[in-house]
């Protein structure tokens, strides 16, 4: 009796994923729960032979520290087979029972319908925690089931525009691909700015018409480059003669005339060190493989989708008709020019193919939910990409997120135009976040403890951490009121009480007159009283805490993670004494290893962490 193990579906969101068969991760590799899955797996195997099914391991603050949930699914699945078990609780005591010896658990019991409750050990809990003291943090890295992954974010478009929402995509996509690289995967985060379309036909024109020179003169000259859009889009309105001109600059740009090649990368040139301000700020890297880097390879890719037979005429376009589709998915239009989705088809061609990446995730506002899952499906329809309820690679995801609201309730508006509006809103979280810094350190009469490079740099990491965290805290679905006041307050689940909390921990190990440095080669951990041993355990879920926000692509979970823990620190810290008492040495290492995982909790968050405040 073989069974498919799609069966098990139950828990789907959280479920651990199983490193790729044929690589066999090494003892202690992983998180926990990888680690615990791989004791439950050898157990299953012994358990119930005939049926093979993923293991369910769960964190379970409740009855134990962790649960394996797999015998009620299999009990589903074997009763009536002539199986000598008399029901799933029956089966639960054989998976306990046939779980292979660890120095991870310490006891297990079953209870009700075959919940096998897993106590881990104390000892080995206070080893993970100090190997990773000695080893370093990266030895917690999850294990995640592809190697490669493009994340595609931020993409503004030329001369148009980078709003509230490309920067949301900035901050969110930069996040995810901070955790996936922490976790080992290679990550090509791509720019996928739009550097190419009809617009461009215009911009050239006004330029030429404009500035004569317009090859000497720097970008200063040309200003402000939404301004400069505005006006162009104003000549094309209004004057019938450049519309001409505008249309005809379009097809010798294509063309690939050089002066206009030129005055197109001029213009893409000034957009980008716009763009380059606000990336710098936010200390945030991206590749930008803009649409025009895909346009070479628009015409083999829809030659490839039409000898499939995709590709059909409709109203003198090419369509590729969608199934639970109203209007299909055009990919040639009217004119003749290609369009948003030829170009990402071909940019998911390229990525598949040639960058061989096995997960490619688009971070864009919700709003364009519906074009990613038409693309997708017609990439399926081509066979680029197996079907999603099969749960392999190459895989697509759609980041999408929702509004940035204003006060009024309504969506966020800038008065200005938008990058210098954006760079302007990142300046006034500084400042905003400097005045009060400076208020307060005058008023502790603690101001001359602090060089002008501190304050400087502990201002920027509050203030611009601040943005970052009040988006990335929600679900990213939600919209969410933008204010200086709710994300600068140090009250609360704000980037700010973070910083505090995590300096106060620098604090307390400062104030201890002893080098943890030393200490953690020495020393011991010991995990006696139940403060301790709840820290202890939260401390150690954190590799589990990245594999759920990479697997599901929520950012906000690492930031309920650090909240958390900082709240868990706090209770250990009020309820047992650190210095002076018998357990120093031990207390003053558990301050160290909060602080070491809210500090990569800080990186992963993109957050520059402060150790004094
Ligand atoms: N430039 C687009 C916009 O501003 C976002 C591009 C997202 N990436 C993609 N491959 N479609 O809306």
């Amino acid at each position: 009796l073989r069974l498919p193990c799609s069966a098990t579906t139950m828990g789907d969101e959280t479920s651990t994923s199983v490193p790729a068969q044929g690589q066999e991760p090494a003892v202690g590799a992983g998180s926990v729960k990888q680690q615990l899955s791989r004791l439950v797996i050898s157990s299953l195997r012994a358990t119930v032979p005939e049926v093979e099914v993923e293991p369910m391991v769960e964190v379970s603050a409740k009855f134990a520290d962790y649960q394996c949930n797999n015998a009620m699914g299999l009990w589903s699945k074997i009763k009536g087979s002539g199986t000598s078990f008399k029901n799933p609780n029956a089966i639960g005591q054989a998976i306990a029972k046939n779980l292979p010896s660890s120095d991870i658990i310490e006891s297990t019991s079953v209870a009700g319908p075959g919940f096998v409750n897993i106590t881990l050990s104390n000892s080995w809990v206070a080893k993970r925690i100090q190997d990773m003291l000695v080893n370093g943090i990266n030895t917690w890295a999850p294990i995640l089931p592809v190697k490669r992954a493009v994340i595609d974010f931020s993409s503004p478009n030329i001369a148009k525009e980078m709003h509230v929402g490309h920067l949301r995509s900035t901050i969110i996509g930069d996040t995810l691909a901070r955790m996936f690289e922490f976790s080992n995967v290679d990550v090509l985060r791509r720019n996928h700015v739009g550097d190419w379309g009809t617009q461009f036909g215009m911009l050239i024109e006004y330029l030429f018409e404009k500035f004569p020179n317009w090859q000497e003169i720097g970008s200063q000259a040309i200003g402000d480059l939404q301004i400069f859009y505005k006006a162009s889009k104003n000549r094309f309105d209004n004057d019938p003669e450049f519309k001409e001109r505008a249309q005809q600059g379009v097809v010798r740009l294509q063309g690939g005339e050089e002066k206009y090649r030129e005055a197109w990368k001029k213009i893409c040139d000034i957009s980008r060190s716009e763009f380059d301000l606000v990336y710098k700020r936010l200390n945030v890297e991206l590749e930008e493989k803009g649409e025009s880097f895909y346009n070479p390879y628009i015409p083999k890719v829809l030659a490839e989708l039409s000898s499939k037979g995709l590709i059909q005429e409709s109203e003198g376009a090419q369509v590729i008709f969608i199934e639970g589709y109203q209007i299909p998915l055009i990919v040639v239009k009217r004119d003749g020019g290609f369009n948003y989705a030829s170009t990402d088809l071909s940019a998911l061609w390229y990525r598949l193919n040639v960058e061989k990446a096995e997960w490619i995730i688009y971070v864009t506002d919700v709003g364009q939910q519906q074009h990613f899952e038409m693309f997708f499906k017609a990439a399926r329809m081509a066979g680029w990409l197996p079907d999603p309820n099969e749960k392999k690679f190459p895989k697509t995801s759609h980041v999408g997120f929702g509004l940035v609201l204003g006060s009024d309730g309504k969506r966020f508006r800038t008065r200005s135009t938008e990058v210098v509006r954006l760079v302007e809103l990142l300046d006034e979280a500084k400042s905003r976040s400097k005045s009060e810094l400076l208020q307060r350190l005058t008023e502790n009469g603690k101001i001359v403890d602090w060089t002008d490079e501190e304050l400087e740099q502990t201002s920027e990491a509050v203030g611009y951490g601040a943005v970052k965290y009040a988006d990335l805290k929600n679900n990213r679905l939600t919209n969410y009121t933008f204010s200086f006041e709710q994300m600068l307050s140090d009250k609360g689940n704000t980037a700010v009480y973070l910083q505090y909390a995590h300096a106060r921990i620098c604090s307390i190990i400062r104030k201890s007159n002893k080098d943890v440095e030393e200490l953690k080669m020495s020393g011991a951990i010991c995990l006696d009283h139940p403060d301790e041993r709840v820290l202890g355990l939260y401390l150690i879920r954190f590799a589990e805490v990245v594999e759920e926000a990479c697997t599901n692509l929520l950012p906000n979970v690492v930031c309920e993670y650090l909240y958390n823990l900082s709240e868990m620190f706090t209770k250990f810290y009020t309820n047992c004494q650190v210095v002076g008492s018998p357990e120093e040495t031990s207390r003053l290492l558990l301050c160290q290893a909060t602080a070491v995982v809210m500090r990569q909790c800080f990186q992963l968050l993109g957050i520059t962490p402060v150790y004094k405040l």
